[in-house]
């Protein structure tokens, strides 16, 4: 092989598109991380959880259950783009279901193709759970992002206290417990930082904190 070769010059993990995996569980900070990385580098963002989410509000429009495999897999095989869209993606009873129907073998699978398509279109940022270990393994960059339980919970109280919901946060958290243990549990794509990941705890960071040391970790593995 001549040095000369662009091949030989270029292995593919350098130039195929650049590809940033942020996993991690509820309210760790991830969206706000994930979206000012992708606009850092001029890369899309894509919320993975976002397709979760649809599909089960497609289930409870239907009137059926997250928890019914073949409610569950009808909707995930017929989601449109503007399902995407919608106003009621958050809330606890989609929080709920879209763990639920995540649990399920045959949702997962047919999500899997556009989202590996996304990334190997023009790569990408992507948030979820499942991206550095099944949707993109071969990501160049993968944090797992965390935070304590308490931090998180108390996250999303905020957030839902400023939308004027006047829940509780013990309800919060008691909420957000069950949905990360069923995530991390479940059989398939399990939540849960890959071997190659780099862990980045949040609970004493703020997001301009949050963000900047996310920055030199995603720098350092770039320059690599
Ligand atoms: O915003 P938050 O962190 O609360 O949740 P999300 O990222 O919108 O994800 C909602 C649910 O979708 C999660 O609880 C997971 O069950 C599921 N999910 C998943 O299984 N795999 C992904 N890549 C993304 C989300």
């Amino acid at each position: 092989m001549s040095a000369t070769s662009p091949d030989a010059a270029t292995p593919e993990a350098l130039t195929a598109p650049v590809v940033i995996a942020v996993d991690g569980p509820a309210a760790a900070g991830k969206g706000t991380l994930a979206r000012r990385l992708a606009a850092e580098l001029g890369l899309p963002y894509l919320d993975t959880g976002l397709l979760y989410r649809a599909v089960a509000r497609r289930v409870l429009l239907a009137g059926g259950l997250p928890t019914d495999p073949a409610a569950a897999e009808a909707a995930a095989r017929n989601l449109l783009a503007e399902d995407l869209q919608r106003g009621d993606l958050r809330g606890p009873d989609v929080d709920q279901g879209a763990s639920q129907v995540a649990a399920q073998p045959p949702v997962r699978a047919a999500l899997l193709d556009f989202q590996r398509s996304f990334a190997a279109r023009h790569g990408g940022v992507m948030d979820g759970r499942d991206i550095g270990t099944v949707v993109c393994p071969d990501a160049r960059v993968k944090l797992f992002v965390t935070a304590s339980p308490e931090a998180r919970a108390r996250r999303r109280w905020l957030e839902r206290q400023a939308k004027g919901e006047a829940i509780p946060l013990e309800e919060v958290a008691a909420e957000m417990a069950v949905r990360d243990a069923r995530d991390a549990a479940r059989d398939v794509a399990p939540m849960k930082p890959a071997d190659d990941a780099v862990l980045l705890d949040t609970t004493e960071l703020d997001a301009e904190a949050a963000y900047r040391s996310a920055w030199t970790l995603v720098q350092a593995k770039l320059e690599v």
